[in-house]
C-alpha cells in the first residue's frame, strides 16, 4: 500500500536534484534565431496592411464598399407568404417520359407490385414524383390536402400513361385521398383509406411541404407553427403510420423524406430560417428513423433538392426577376433544376436498386451546397 507512495516521493527527489542543463545550453540558439528585435510590433501596421485592413474584421463596417456582404446576407425586405388554396397554380403530368422502351437496364430499378403513397402529391415535385413511381411500375395513392387536385391529377396520371403505353392491358391503379398531414387523425384516416382501395403500402414519399420567406422577427408565430406542422410533423406522422402497418405486415419497405438543400445551407437573400430548420429536421428524422427501423427491413432515405422550377416557383420568379438572377449566379451548373430530375432519385430510393442505401441525404441541387 505504501509502495506506490515511497516511489513517487523518489521519484520527485531525484527530479529536484537533476541539472538543468539541457535547458541552459539551447536557449541562446533560440535567442539568436528570433531575437525580439526582429518582431515587428505588435500594433504597429507596415503601409500595404493598413490598406488590407478594410477587408478583415480589423476595418470597420462598409470601409472596403457599400458591396460587403452582399451576395452572403438574407434582406429582411423579401417577403414571400405561401399562397392561398385557390391562388396555387396546377400542375400536370410531365411527358415524354414513359412509354414502352428497349434499352437495357437493371430490373431492380423496377416498382411492379408495389405501392407507394406520396404526400402532397396532387402538385409541383410530388405530383412527378408520383408519375416516376407509376412509370417504373407501382400503383400510386396520391394524399393531399387538396381534394380536387388530387383527384384532377391521378386522374392525369392516368391518362398520360394511357397515352405512351397505347394498348397496355396493365394499367396502373391510381388513387386520390385527402389528408392533412400535420393532424394525426386525417393521417389515420387516410392510410386506412388507403390500404381498403390497394390492399396494401410498400413506399411512402413525403412531398407534402412548403416554404415562406419572412425575416425571423416579423414571422407571426401561427403561420411558423404551420410550417413546422406539414414539413416537420406531417413527415413524422406519416412515416410513423406507414412504418406501424409495414411492421404489422412483417414486410419491408422504403420510405423517402423530401427535404431540402436548405437543411444544409442557409439560403440566400430571401429570409427563412423557421423553413431552413425544418428540413434540417426532415434530413435527421431520415438518418434517425433509419437506424430505428432498420430490424425491420424499412429504409428511410432523404432527398434534398435545390432551387427546381416548378409551377409555384415559376410564378415567384415571374414577380421577382431579379431574384431568379441572384439564385442562378449561385448554383454551380448554372440553371435551376426541372422537377423531371428528381424522377430517377426518387426511383433509385424507392427501388430494390438502393437495398443497402438507408439513412442516406441525396442532393439534387446543382452542385449548389459544394460551394
Ligand atoms: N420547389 C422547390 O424548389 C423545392 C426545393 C426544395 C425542396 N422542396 C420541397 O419539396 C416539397 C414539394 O414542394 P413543391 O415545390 O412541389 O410544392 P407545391 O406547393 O407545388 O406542392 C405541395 C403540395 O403539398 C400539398 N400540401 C400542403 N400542405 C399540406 C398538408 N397539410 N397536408 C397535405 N398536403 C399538403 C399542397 O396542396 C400541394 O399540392 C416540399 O416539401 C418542399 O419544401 C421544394
Amino acid at each position: 500500500m505504501f509502495r506506490p507512495q515511497l516511489l513517487r516521493q523518489a521519484a520527485r527527489a531525484v527530479q529536484a536534484q537533476a541539472p538543468r542543463a539541457s535547458f541552459r545550453v539551447r536557449q541562446p540558439i533560440v535567442a539568436y534565431t528570433r531575437p525580439f528585435s526582429y518582431t515587428p510590433a505588435r500594433f504597429e501596421k507596415e503601409p500595404e496592411r493598413e490598406d488590407l485592413d478594410a477587408f478583415t474584421t480589423a476595418g470597420e463596417p462598409g470601409e472596403s464598399g457599400d458591396h460587403e456582404g452582399q451576395y452572403a446576407r438574407t434582406q429582411e425586405n423579401i417577403r414571400v407568404e405561401y399562397p392561398e388554396e385557390d391562388d396555387l397554380p396546377s400542375s400536370q403530368p410531365v411527358q415524354g417520359r414513359g412509354g414502352f422502351h428497349f434499352k437495357r437496364t437493371l430490373a431492380a430499378f423496377s416498382m411492379e407490385g408495389k405501392v407507394a403513397v406520396v404526400t402532397g402529391g396532387a402538385r409541383g415535385l410530388g405530383l412527378v414524383m408520383a408519375q416516376a413511381l407509376v412509370t417504373s411500375g407501382a400503383d400510386v395513392a396520391i394524399v393531399d390536402m387538396n381534394r380536387d387536385e388530387a383527384q384532377k391529377s391521378a386522374q392525369g396520371l392516368i391518362d398520360t400513361f394511357r397515352e405512351e403505353n397505347p394498348g397496355s392491358e396493365n394499367v396502373p391503379k391510381v388513387t386520390a385521398h385527402f389528408c392533412d398531414v400535420s393532424s394525426p387523425t386525417s393521417v389515420n384516416q387516410s392510410l386506412a383509406d388507403i390500404i381498403k382501395e390497394h390492399g396494401k403500402v410498400d413506399n411512402l414519399v413525403t412531398s407534402a411541404g412548403f416554404t415562406e420567406n419572412y425575416d425571423a422577427i416579423s414571422y407571426p408565430h401561427d403561420r411558423m407553427q404551420k410550417l413546422w406542422g406539414v414539413n416537420v410533423d406531417g413527415t413524422y406522422l406519416y412515416a410513423v403510420a406507414v412504418a406501424k402497418h409495414l411492421m404489422s405486415r412483417e414486410s419491408p419497405g422504403s420510405i423517402v423524406m423530401i427535404g431540402s438543400m436548405s437543411g444544409a445551407i442557409v439560403n440566400v437573400p430571401q429570409p427563412q430560417a423557421p423553413y431552413n430548420a425544418a428540413k434540417a429536421a426532415v434530413r435527421h428524422l431520415a438518418s434517425s428513423l433509419a437506424v430505428e427501423w432498420a430490424h425491420a427491413g424499412i429504409r428511410v432515405n432523404c432527398i434534398s433538392p435545390g432551387y427546381m422550377l416548378t409551377a409555384l416557383t415559376k410564378k415567384i420568379l415571374d414577380d421577382n426577376p431579379e431574384l431568379q438572377k441572384q439564385w442562378t449566379s449561385l448554383i454551380p451548373v448554372g440553371k435551376m433544376g426541372r422537377p423531371e430530375d428528381l424522377m430517377g432519385a426518387v426511383t433509385f430510393l424507392s427501388s430494390d436498386a438502393s437495398l443497402y442505401v438507408t439513412g442516406a441525404d441525396l442532393r439534387v441541387d446543382g452542385a449548389y451546397t459544394c460551394t
